[in-house]
């Protein structure tokens, strides 16, 4: 398959961490560390592209303080992960992160279980588009990379979609995972081609990341567990900086 030509010279995809777990495990003993926000801080000085974290209907892990205490001290780009619920819309508006990633969320996942199905529910979605562009909030809808999904985001005023890597990072074996390689590229390359931004994220780490990173036109790469887990033993830091070694 021959891919879009990057417009930029030594194309290289920017990385956006999640800091979500940060406050997972401050949540695990309901104290008040460790900090999302310190740790948002370190990534950023490690050289993260951008912060991302989800707040959840069940805040389970970020809190609405932490979103506030976030927007007002990362200096590079908020990407804020939100369901399409009233509640988490008006708390986005209130924030006004620079970009909102909407997801889809159930209640007992452990993590967000597939891509948000914006051709079946188009209208409620572009609801939450709407509201949020008119906020000046960049609008990236997290979709299975499949050309109905694509097509249905850019109709409703996307300004990016990030393909889902998790099936991917999860294949069961080499022939399913090239399978699914195949599907992302494309994803990207139709998506690009009727306009849209394109990141991807889920389920990625220090092995699988290579060949997602190599694909031309990927803008940004969504990444959480892998990094925090790394972190345990490398310190966060370097994890940052490890991942973006291996993405550039
Ligand atoms: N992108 C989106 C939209 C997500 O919901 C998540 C998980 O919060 C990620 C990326 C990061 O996934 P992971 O934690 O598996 O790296």
């Amino acid at each position: 398959m021959i891919l879009p030509r990057p417009q930029r010279k030594n194309w290289m995809p920017k990385l956006g961490v999640n800091i979500d777990h940060i406050a997972t495990l401050r949540q695990a003993r309901r104290e008040n560390f460790p900090d999302p926000v310190k740790a948002a801080r370190v990534c950023e000085l490690s050289g993260a592209d951008s912060i991302v974290c989800h707040l959840r209907s069940d805040r389970r892990h970020i809190n609405d303080d932490d979103l506030h205490r976030l927007r007002k001290s990362v200096r590079s780009r908020l990407n804020l992960e939100m369901s399409i619920s009233p509640e988490i819309l008006r708390a986005a508006v209130l924030v006004r992160p620079d970009q909102a990633t909407i997801v889809p969320e159930k209640r007992r996942e452990l993590t967000t279980e597939g891509g948000l199905d914006v051709f079946g529910q188009k209208l409620k979605v572009a609801r939450v588009v709407k509201m949020l562009k008119q906020n000046d909030i960049v609008v990236n809808l997290f979709i299975d990379p499949e050309k109905r999904q694509i097509e249905a985001s850019r109709e409703i005023g996307a300004d990016f979609v990030e393909l889902h890597t998790g099936r991917y990072a999860n294949a069961a074996d080499a022939a399913a995972r090239l399978e699914e390689l195949r599907k992302i590229r494309a994803a990207v390359l139709f998506g690009k081609k009727i306009g849209l931004g394109i990141n991807a994220g889920h389920g990625l780490d220090y092995q699988n990341v290579t060949r997602i990173a190599k694909i031309s036109c990927i803008e940004e790469l969504n990444i959480g567990f892998s990094i925090i887990a790394a972190s345990l033993f490398i310190g966060l830091s370097e994890a940052v900086k490890e991942m973006k070694r291996i993405i550039n």
